[in-house]
């Protein structure tokens, strides 16, 4: 399972607690295809936090029926009808971050409950979890998921603190790598809630650990959400499919502009983190607000990102045998992505200006 990154939506980054509902959830679910996401590859519907309210006396979880009336095996079938898979969210610990039931003690019988509603993805939260080892924790998850019977992709959520890309290959499909993202370029919110830029920084170097059916995760994407310009948007879009990230949308697609919408549906970016090599992108270049990143492809293909993070542009003299790529050799033919200015080779310097907070992506094949 999850040979490539998954991609799909979750409800969290936008509909957060107060605002997750069945209608919403229906909603997304019709958004994904009529808009031809899915046909893209984006294929789960991830309903996060705030969906459970109780146990039952056999330990049974109940659905919060002010907010999914028809229960959720209705909406699972719904999507599945779709042609999309399903997902839900719990917690390792007492209660989720929401303050939900977590499954701390009832682990089979939540992934027996999961399964018998025809649930494809479990997101599975640290929140209370004092006393708790995580490695133990999200191994008993993973074995009761297994127990049920039905493929689950398991992705872990952990924040990274206990170093999961070391262990959790083995434990699960994708792992978060930080504390949460929220919809701001740089600096926090709230000190526990950082801007893209921010946990991009801590992505570089876990490229080893990261390939197919195993992948780090820096959280969900802020793209089309209000605290990001489009330009910004872009950037932040076009960085997490250079690290072979998991696309999970976290925006309302019913809603969104058709920028925003082209931006998620950039076919080429999205085939950059789709490459069937599964190798997560690192940086080869840095002058500290200027960035080059690197992303091995199948073929013998590299993908070269040049990342402008500062606030105004930047001209840059790019001489392709100077950035240092790696395992560059000979001549390669040079596809923009984004700019539709036609094709050049290596042989040629550029002569360019970044955009400010924007990105400059080009493919190299092998002439
Ligand atoms: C944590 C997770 C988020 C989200 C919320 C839900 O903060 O890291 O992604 O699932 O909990 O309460």
């Amino acid at each position: 399972m999850a040979q490539t990154p998954p991609m799909g939506w979750n409800s969290w980054n936008f509909f957060e607690c107060d605002s997750v509902n069945e209608q919403v959830i229906m909603d997304m679910a019709d958004a994904m295809v009529s808009t031809g996401m899915n046909e893209l590859g984006y294929e789960y519907i991830v309903i996060d936090d705030c969906w459970q309210i109780a146990r039952d006396k056999y330990g049974v979880i109940i659905v919060d029926s002010a907010k999914f009336p028809s229960g959720i095996k209705h909406l699972a079938d719904y999507i599945h009808a779709k042609g999309l898979k399903f997902g839900i969210y719990s917690d390792a610990g007492t209660h989720t971050c929401g303050g939900r039931p977590g499954s701390k003690s009832f682990e089979e019988i939540d992934a027996q409950t999961y399964a018998n509603w025809g649930v494809d993805y479990l997101k599975y939260d640290w929140c209370n979890t004092e006393g708790q080892d995580p490695v133990e924790s999200y191994t008993l998850m993973r074995d009761a998921l297994y127990n049920a019977g039905r493929p689950i992709v398991f992705s872990l959520c952990e924040w990274g603190h206990a170093k999961p890309w070391l262990w959790a290959d083995t434990v699960g499909h994708l792992w978060r790598t930080t504390l949460d993202i929220t919809d701001r370029w740089d600096g926090n919110r709230w000190g526990n809630q950082l801007g893209w830029t921010e946990i991009l920084e801590h992505q570089n170097g876990l490229e080893k650990y990261a390939g197919p059916g195993h992948w780090n995760d820096p959280d969900m994407l802020e793209v089309g959400n209000p605290g990001l310009s489009i330009n910004e948007a872009k950037a932040h879009f076009t960085m997490w499919c250079m690290l072979a990230a998991p696309l999970i949308c976290g925006n309302d697609l019913k809603n969104m502009s058709p920028e925003i919408a082209a931006i998620l549906m950039q076919k080429d970016m999205i085939a950059i983190n789709q490459d069937r090599l599964g190798q997560q992108g690192f940086k080869i270049y840095d002058e500290g607000n200027f960035e080059i990143w690197q992303k091995p492809l199948a073929k013998g293909q590299i993908a070269i990102c040049l990342l402008n993070l500062e606030n105004r542009e930047k001209e840059f003299l790019l001489d392709w045998k100077k950035i240092s790529i790696k395992d560059f050799e000979g001549l390669y033919s040079v596809q923009p992505i984004w700019e539709k200015d036609g094709m050049i080779d290596t042989e040629f310097v550029l002569d360019l200006t970044i955009p400010a907070r924007d990105v400059i992506v080009y493919i190299l094949s092998k002439e």
